[in-house]
């Protein structure tokens, strides 16, 4: 399977609320309701367009064998841009198949080498394994765990923080 990413167009919204639309994606995903309407990932399509030229965050589409199946992100800079925050997410039918962890090899590639990022960190709530296990396949380091950090379907959750050094 041919892993790419590209950044992401308006075009690729409808494709990219069928992904995230799904009740086992979106748990893990902050900012979202469930069922999210098109509109609001239209809205965040446009907004990452204009993010990416302040940039303020990079917002790509990941394709595997030219099929749209999910979106990784480098976000919340820090305040000389040096450092970014990763995000992904595949949609549920594809999980289980590399395809986080080649895509996030991918943006981190581009954050250290046409970004010339210091660092790129990220963060996972303890019972979402598998992105732990994204971040520790793709060289992240854990730095921390924050204990009962949020709060999900009515549970205290640790979060695991990542960091990974140019
Ligand atoms: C997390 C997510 C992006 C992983 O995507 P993916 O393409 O399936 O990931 P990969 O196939 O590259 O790797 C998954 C790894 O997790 C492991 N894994 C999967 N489910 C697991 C589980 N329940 N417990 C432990 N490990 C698990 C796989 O074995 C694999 O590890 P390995 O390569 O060492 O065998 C996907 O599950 C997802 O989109 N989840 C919802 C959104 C989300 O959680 N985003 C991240 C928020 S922090």
């Amino acid at each position: 399977m041919t892993i790419k990413i590209r950044k992401t167009r308006i075009s690729d919204a409808k494709a990219i609320h069928k992904l995230i639309n799904n009740k086992n994606v979106i748990k893990e995903l902050s900012g979202y309701p469930f069922p999210c309407p098109l509109s609001k990932i239209k809205k965040d399509i446009s907004k990452g367009l204009d993010d990416w030229k302040k940039k303020k965050a990079y917002t790509f589409t990941i394709l595997a064998d030219k099929k749209i199946v999910g979106q990784v992100f480098l976000e919340n800079p820090s305040k000389d841009n040096g450092r970014y925050e990763v995000g992904y997410f595949i949609g549920k039918q594809f999980w289980n198949k590399g395809i986080a962890t080649k895509s996030v090899k991918e943006v981190v590639k581009f954050g250290f080498k046409e970004l010339g990022l210091y660092k790129i960190w990220g963060d996972n709530d303890s019972d979402n394994r598998a992105s732990g296990k994204v971040m520790k396949n793709t060289g992240f380091k854990l730095e921390g765990r924050l204990k009962k950090h949020c709060k999900k379907e009515g549970k205290f959750i640790d979060v695991l923080i990542w960091g990974k050094l140019k």
